[in-house]
Parts: structure tokens; sequence; C-alpha cells
């Protein structure tokens, strides 16, 4: 093998760069193979070759620490599997390392089912992804809401305020369920466990009676009321194509208005969460991805994804991840911890 390609596709997640790199260093250094980047995801790739630059170590020089990707992402897959097959032979490439969360996971998947040697890194802050027990970007996101969310309850405390504090996470809680652990919130609320307004505004008495004047909500952008529907952003949809969760803390905010005593207030983290350096622990996990993902293509162990697990980084067929979407275990012992130390779901 002389010649392999990577893209980041998807949204940006910290530590994307940090795996670039590692594919980069390890490629030149352990198999002397040489590495085209690849532009904006799938989209770019559709879109000639301009979207084409090689890389080498100079060209990745003082990227471990810099968020984002710099080779660009995107949510659109215009395109067939047969057409990128047949861009990746037109470029001259034996292996294509695809950093993605689902969406990109799958055409990974499809890819490979034709021969082409793929191998898969998954990504995503939202930590949804089946088959590894966490994707790089998580970590700094969950820092970046756990910071956010301490420095908000300093507020509410001082004003007896309500606080909900809208976080990211698409269809899984995780990120709201780590991030209300992390900073000592009062409720989370995701789209795991559905709520109900009751339930909040029973936790919130409960803490009432207990003399505690304010209290601290961290919402996920994809939670629901119990038979209810997740708030979608009309404008982000209507711009992206896609549909995007969003302003469920607002609604939140003016329904519970009505049933508390409390100022209430909301805000959304949005895109805070996904921007910054990534965490020590990011880019240690995107560095041994990388590693992992080029050593997999040298080896033809392809059609995979490398895969984090007990603390191993492992490869896995990309058939455990495509398609599929990892959601917190409701029942499960993050939950069961987090009910522990008295934080309610809203559905008590
Ligand atoms: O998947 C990552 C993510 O940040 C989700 O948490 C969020 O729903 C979505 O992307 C936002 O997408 P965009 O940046 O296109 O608004």
């Amino acid at each position: 093998m002389r010649h392999i390609g990577i893209l980041t596709g998807g949204g940006d997640a910290p530590g994307l760069n940090a795996v670039i790199r590692a594919v980069v260093l390890a490629a030149h250094k352990e198999f002397g193979i040489a590495v085209t980047g690849i532009r904006d995801g799938f989209g770019g790739f559709a879109e000639g070759d301009d979207g084409l630059v090689a890389l080498d170590h100079t060209s990745v020089r003082g990227l471990l620490w810099r968020g984002g990707s710099i080779l660009g992402c995107n949510n659109r897959y215009q395109g067939t599997t047969e057409f990128f097959v047949e861009r990746i032979g037109a470029i001259g490439l034996e292996g294509l390392i695809v950093a993605g969360g689902d969406g990109s996971l799958t055409m990974a998947k499809h890819l490979s089912d034709t021969g082409v040697p793929v191998v898969g890194v998954p990504k995503t802050i939202d930590n949804d992804v089946m088959g590894t027990d966490q994707t790089f970007g998580f970590d700094t996101a969950v820092e970046t809401v756990s910071e956010a969310c301490s420095r908000l309850i300093f507020t509410a405390e001082a004003h007896h305020r309500v606080m909900i504090a809208e976080v990211m996470g698409r269809h899984a809680g995780h990120i709201a369920l780590h991030g209300a652990m992390a900073a000592g919130a009062d409720i989370a609320l995701i789209p795991e466990i559905p709520f109900t307004i009751d339930g909040i505004v029973r936790a919130i008495t409960r803490r009432s009676e207990k003399g505690r004047t304010y209290t601290l909500i961290v919402v996920a952008e994809g939670a629901k009321p119990a038979g209810g529907q997740v708030v979608v952003d009309e404008l982000r949809t209507r711009q992206s194509g896609r549909q995007v969760h969003g302003g469920i803390a607002a609604l939140l905010a003016e329904e519970l208005r009505g049933h508390v005593r409390h100022e209430v207030r909301s805000m959304s983290l949005s895109h805070l969460q996904r921007g910054g350096m990534p965490s020590t622990f990011d880019r240690v996990l995107g560095t041994r991805m990388g590693v992992a993902a080029v050593r997999a293509l040298a080896q033809g162990e392809h059609g995979t994804f490398t895969a984090y697990r007990q603390s191993k980084v492992l490869l896995a067929p990309l058939s455990d991840a495509a398609g599929k979407t990892r959601m917190v275990n409701a029942g499960g012992r993050f939950v069961s911890s987090a009910r522990a130390v008295g934080i309610s779901f809203g559905d008590d």
C-alpha cells in the first residue's frame, strides 16, 4: 500500500486534527505511505480535485491542540457509492480513512461492501456511535458543559432562579447526563427518559421545601415530554437540509413560568460545545485511533472501525456502527448514579 486518503465527515469534533496528524505521521514513519487529505468530507470529495491536499509531517505540525478540522467538515453526501468508488480509483487511493459519525460510517460501510479498503474512525461530540464506549470530542464537549453550568449555578443561586441550559446530543442524552453530573445540576432531561412538566415542578418544589431557592436544569436538545415531540430548529433545518434539534430550553422556560414562583431563564450552549481545544483525553484517543486506522489499512484489516472498548482501541466491523445510534441506557449505571445523588429526570 503506497497511497491512502483521509476525510472528516459530518460535524466537527475536538480531536479530529489529532487523528489527521496521527494518520499522517504513522503512515509515513511506519509504512512509508503517502496521505492525501480530502477537503469537506464526502460533500467536498464529490466536487473535484481542488479539494485534495497532499499531507506530510510539515502540514500537521502544531495540529494536536487545534479544534475543528484542517480538512473541513460537511454533512452533505452528494454522490452515490459508485461515484465515490470511481473517484477513489481515479485519484489512485489504495485505501481510505473516514473519520465521522453514523452517517459517514454508513457511507464507509457502503464503500467497503464494494471492495474499497476503508477504515472508519468514530467521531462525534454526541458519543452516540454504536460499538465504541466513547468517541473523541465527547470529553471536550462535556468539559465545556460542565464549566458553563457550574458558572450558571452561581447566578441561579444569587437570584433564586430556575436556570435551564440546553445542550447538544441529537437523539441521545450522553452530553446532558454527563454534563449534569459533572456540574452538580438538579434536573437532567434526556431523550431516553421522557419528562413531564409536573415531574419537573415536583423536583423544584422538593428543593424549595429543603430551603433551596434555585434550580439548575440541563436539557438535551433531543429531550421530549412523555407523549410529545422533539423540538426542531426550523431555520437551521431549512438551511442544512436535515433535521436539526434546538429550542427546547426556551419552550420549557415559557411553560414552567406558569407553574413556579421563581424567575425562569434559559440559554443554549449551542456550538460552544463543539469548539475549542480538544481535552487531553480527546487528543490521546484521537492519536490512538489515527494510528490504529493506518495500521489496519496497511495490514489489510479493512471494513472495520477503531472502537474504544474497556480502555483499549480495537478494530470492530463497520456493521457494528453503521446506521445505528447508541443511546443512554435509561436503566443503566450512569442514570442510577445520577438518581442516587439526587438528580431528577423529570419523571418522578
Ligand atoms: O452531531 C453533532 C451535533 O453537534 C449535534 O449535537 C447537533 O444536533 C448537530 O450536530 C448540530 O448540527 P449543525 O452544526 O449543523 O447545526
